[in-house]
């Protein structure tokens, strides 16, 4: 049977490149529906962009929601600087066909977990609307068959602040409820996202395919890859959330430890780390699969694979 996912997302050009992924992969994945919150930029322009995703793709039967437009406690962190100012700066907006599900977010997600007894969640942002059905609704955490969300980092320590990932920054006591919720996590932080970068190669091999979806995918990370090649003097940036997707697809692209992952939701320093409990120095008990590794490549090939099958050259 295929998997029943909600994917949670705040495109952002990385989380818009995680939907394709799951567009083309349907014969995989049974996608219930795309959630969007607050996070890149404002909720107006995540629900919009994920709409957009959608008619570019050509895919007219997901419904697109939106969720909560702040967190829980703390105001909005955007990030226009590496993201742009409409959140998906590489493709020209407009104004998407696909409508905007008047249900909100929440509520769609509550009830999909009331229809369902398996449903795996897939958050790409702050984690804000996942936390809020933990807090309403935790009599259905057993319908959360796993959360596959990226956010958090190790090794490689913040790229927002210091010590913090943006996701998690952004809306930390979310991340902490969904971290601490008791129900099975796989995690893709930094360390591994870090490792999965459009080079200038890779992106002109998603260039060539010459599909609508791929000429997108290229455009995005074109403007994706200016600053954080900058930021990290690296070849090309990194494309965080599709790792979430490529993970449901291909587990064995990745390498995962069972460690304890905790958030810090105090210190004006470091709030939003993820403390990991890579080596078990620590008796807390074990809460998420970590990723720690990838095999680029085989990322890659997945990707190009999944946009070719849009149509197209190659
Ligand atoms: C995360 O933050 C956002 O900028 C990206 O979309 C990704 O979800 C990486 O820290
Ligand atoms: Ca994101």
């Amino acid at each position: 049977m295929r998997r029943r996912i909600i994917i949670d997302c705040d495109p952002g050009q990385d989380d818009a490149i995680g939907l394709f992924l799951a567009f083309a992969s349907r014969d995989e994945l049974d996608l219930l529906g795309v959630t969007t919150v607050a996070g890149n930029v404002p909720l107006a322009l995540t629900q919009q962009n994920a709409r957009q995703m959608c008619d570019i793709a050509n895919v007219r039967d997901v419904p697109v929601f939106a969720g909560c437009d702040r967190p829980l406690r703390r105001a909005l962190l955007t990030a226009e600087h590496v993201h742009g100012r409409t959140g998906i700066d590489g493709v020209d907006v407009i104004d998407p066909l696909t409508p905007l599900n008047d249900q909100h977010a929440v509520d769609f997600i509550i009830e999909s977990l009331r229809q369902y007894d398996a449903v795996t969640l897939v958050p790409t942002g702050p984690m804000t609307n996942i936390a809020t059905v933990i807090q309403r609704e935790p009599a259905l955490l057993p319908s959360i068959e796993r959360i596959v969300l990226m956010g958090g980092a190790m090794r490689e320590g913040g790229n927002y602040s210091p010590s913090a990932e943006f996701n998690v920054l952004v809306d930390p006591d979310a991340a902490d409820i969904v971290f601490s919720c008791g129900r099975p996590i796989t995690a893709f932080g930094l360390d591994v996202t870090h490792k999965v970068l459009s080079t200038r190669e890779r992106v002109a091999r998603i260039r060539g395919i010459g599909n609508a979806v791929s000429d997108a995918t290229a455009g995005m990370l074109s403007f994706f890859q200016r600053h954080d090649s900058k930021k990290y003097g690296a070849d090309g940036a990194p494309l965080h959330d599709p790792c979430t997707v490529a993970w449901l697809l291909k587990p064995e692209l990745f390498k995962t430890k069972p460690v304890n992952v905790s958030v810090e939701t105090d210190s004006e320093l470091t709030i939003g780390h993820t403390a990991v409990d890579f080596w078990h120095v620590t008796s807390r008990p074990v809460n998420v699969d970590w990723a720690y590794d990838v095999d680029a490549d085989g990322f890659y090939e997945l990707l190009f694979d999944r946009l070719a099958r849009f149509g197209g050259e190659t």
